[in-house]
């Protein structure tokens, strides 16, 4: 048992034990990747910078699948299973607003969502997989992917265009999470995030004099009816205990007080977990947008495009990971609530099962509660170690 911070995260195992000893390094590693953030596709120097730290590892087989993703590749002596550990490299376009000294370098672009400490922890766990071979079975791939932040996704990429997944039996990665204490560690099995689709909408009138509107055909009286029917399909069109969210989030017509504007555009989001319902989404979206339309002589234009799949896991990793989790942090390992956001760990699920899971970073004393992809965005680094163990047990346990 081993005290690692003035808030105790206690890792049970011998590995955690000897993680305690990379904690230094995994700050530093982390530091200079956050004052260094690039984004997606453009993870030129990132990517250089991870290759050089492996390189300095014994028994690792390091390449580049892409031109900004970097594989570690370690081969245990015993046969076993295929294991993907996965952490995403990739930053935000936001302007930091931290004052640490290791803040982003690189004007508009920050680490604000931990991409920067997953990939310090996964750097940890090849350290440590690296110095101790006799602990791995069969073969542990590392894959530090580009571009989770933009679609269609690094992960994607990687699954089509390379043999990254050729053989893996098995694939797991983390999330740090902001909004939960440090040292937590959430999983759960099945629905875990959100498929991310995205529509756009334009409503095509007849502009004209403000004060004649009978002569007009009102994109904005008719885009509000719009908007407010379409809260139908959470609320009566599918089953309410299924989960799906649809909103808008951009309305934009007209220049000024005394004209119709011809045309309105809309945008927004749809959420769900259900393949079959995502699939529904988009006809019951568009007989609500016809219809009202119709109704009011306006013409449209509704586009839909899918995002990255919902992330959806495997009931057997969840359970690995969740007594790894139980064995080194004992109670603050719970079921995680499942999110409404969206990730492209999904793509590596179409090929092998797997899990995703969140560890927490959030601490109000070192003020690292802010929400991921805010301009104060930062992490508690004794979450690293968190991650770092939790990934190294389940490199160790799947691989048997
Ligand atoms: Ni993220």
């Amino acid at each position: 048992m081993l005290t690692l911070s003035p808030t105790p995260t206690q890792l049970n195992s011998a590995t955690g034990q000897r993680s305690h000893s990379l904690s230094e390094q995994l700050s530093q590693w982390r530091r200079h990747l956050h004052a260094h953030p690039e984004l997606g596709f453009y993870e030129h120097n990132t990517a250089r910078y991870i290759k050089s730290e492996l390189e300095k590892m014994p028994h690792l087989k390091v390449s580049q699948p892409t031109e900004t993703s970097v594989l570690a590749v370690l081969r245990g002596d015993k046969p076993g299973k295929t294991v993907l550990l996965r952490a995403d490299i990739d930053a935000l376009p936001i302007q930091e607003e931290n004052t640490f000294d290791f803040v982003s370098q690189n004007p508009g672009v920050m680490h604000a969502c931990g991409h920067d400490g997953h990939t310090a922890i996964l750097l940890g766990v090849a350290k440590l997989l690296s110095e101790h071979p006799e602990d791995v079975t069969g073969e542990i791939r590392m894959i530090f992917q580009h571009a989770e932040e933009i679609g269609p996704g690094g992960a994607e990429e990687l699954v089509q265009r390379t043999p990254l997944m050729d053989g893996v039996d098995v694939v797991t990665g983390l999330h740090l999470s902001s909004g939960l204490p440090t040292g937590t560690v959430a999983i759960k099995r099945g629905a875990f995030m959100a498929s991310p689709d995205a529509f756009e909408l334009t409503i095509q009138g007849k502009g004209g004099h403000a004060a004649h509107p009978n002569q007009t055909i009102d994109p904005i009286a008719i885009g509000a009816q719009v908007i407010n029917n379409l809260q139908h399909i959470a609320s009566r069109n599918t089953d309410p205990i299924d989960n799906i969210v649809v909103s808008v989030t951009y309305f934009h017509a007209g220049t000024t007080h005394n004209v119709i504007p011809d045309s309105a555009a809309l945008a927004g989001t749809v959420r769900t977990f259900d393949p079959e319902l995502r699939q529904q989404a988009p006809k019951l979206m568009e007989r609500i947008i016809r219809g009202v339309c119709e109704a009011h002589g306006a013409s449209y234009t509704f586009a839909y495009d899918l995002g990255y799949r919902a992330v959806i896991n495997t009931d057997w990793v969840a359970d690995t990971l969740m007594d790894i989790a139980r064995r080194e942090v004992g109670d603050k390992a719970v079921v995680a609530v499942p999110s409404m956001g969206g990730e492209d760990f999904s793509a590596y699920l179409t090929k092998a099962p797997g899990a995703y899971f969140n560890v927490g970073s959030g601490n109000t004393a070192q003020q690292s509660d802010f929400p991921h992809h805010h301009p104060r965005f930062t992490i508690d680094e004794d979450a690293l170690m968190t991650g770092v163990v939790m990934l190294h047990e389940a490199a160790v346990e799947l691989s048997k």
